[in-house]
């Protein structure tokens, strides 16, 4: 990082659709505030700490990136961000938070972002992937989830301490054809299968859902949820409406609902299985890798 930037000018920047990159944020601006860093923090699309008032122009700063990886890019959200914002002498630490780990596809997830990123004149320093619980598709097991929330602290540690040793990663891995293909499709087929959820007779018109749309693609009318063309597919409003009456065809809408608090409450009191138990075949490799790394041992 350039030498003229002070120790404290430093800024979060993150979107989450279901919690899991908002708890990797909080817990970063924790740990940095214990050891004087004091970041702000902001959340992009309708979170508790608005987009709206970030600054349209970032000067001077050292930038921590954080989003989920959606079809092995990030979401749409961060470079609509990107492009209204100005950027002079930033450095841009990117890190990515995925449900399946530097597993290939996902290997190229931040490429498109670093592109992006210097594409407006910022610096990539240094980039890395937190796991966290998959709100996708396949579930992870409760005992698997519970151990990625559990590591969290430790592998944020090591993501401070590493910046503060300037211990930098910045990989030049690109995003290959395949991957191309599925993200481009992903973004079509987000707005799509948003625009096909509908609600069923439990809706009850509270809004909620409209509220938390980081798209604002949802609209209530005669009070029942429309759901409109913008949909990033970022899971928010299915696995939030409290009741569970937002209905989706699409496979990647896990059917058992993904709530973090819920998966704590349930495995209260519970010790968690041995790693090679609840993380078994070749889906988890990755994240039986993170879960095993040798500094947690
Ligand atoms: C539309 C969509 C696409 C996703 N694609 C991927 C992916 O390509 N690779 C991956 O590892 N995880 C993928 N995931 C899982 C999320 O990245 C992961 O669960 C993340 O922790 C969610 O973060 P959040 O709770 O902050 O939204 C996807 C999730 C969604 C909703």
């Amino acid at each position: 990082m350039g030498n003229d930037k002070s120790e404290n000018q430093w800024t979060i920047v993150f979107f989450s659709g279901t919690g899991g990159t908002r708890r990797a944020a909080r817990e970063l601006k924790k740990q940095m505030d214990l050891q004087n860093l004091n970041p702000s923090i902001f959340e992009l699309g309708a979170g508790e700490i608005p987009d709206s008032v970030i600054p349209s122009t970032l000067e001077g700063m050292h930038i921590i990136l954080l989003f989920p990886i959606y079809a092995f890019d990030a979401p749409s959200i961060l470079y609509e961000w990107m492009e209204k914002t100005s950027f002079t002498d930033c450095d841009f630490i990117v890190i990515s938070v995925s449900g399946g780990g530097e597993i290939w596809p996902n290997t190229g997830c931040r490429s498109p972002l670093k592109g992006q990123i210097e594409n407006k004149g910022g610096t990539v320093v240094h980039e890395a992937m937190l796991i966290m619980p998959c709100n996708f598709y396949i579930p992870g097991s409760d005992h698997m989830n519970m151990r990625l929330l559990n590591i969290l602290p430790q592998k944020v540690e090591t993501l401070i301490k590493d910046l503060m040793e300037k211990r930098y990663n910045h990989s030049k891995s690109r995003l290959g054809f395949f991957q191309r293909i599925v993200s481009a499709a992903e973004k079509t087929g987000a707005h799509y299968t948003g625009s096909k959820l509908k609600t069923d007779e439990k809706c009850t018109g509270c809004g909620i859902c409209a509220m938390n749309c980081p798209k604002e693609n949802i609209e209530i009318v005669s009070s029942r949820a429309v759901f409109k063309k913008s949909c990033i597919l970022c899971m928010r409003c299915i696995y939030n409406c409290p009741e569970k009456a937002i209905v989706s065809d699409s496979s990647f809408v896990l059917k058992e609902g993904f709530n973090l608090e819920a998966l704590e409450e349930r495995m209260k009191g519970i010790e968690v299985q041995p790693l090679e138990q609840c993380a078994k075949g070749l889906l988890w490799k990755e994240v039986r890798k993170y879960l095993s790394a040798p500094e947690f041992d």
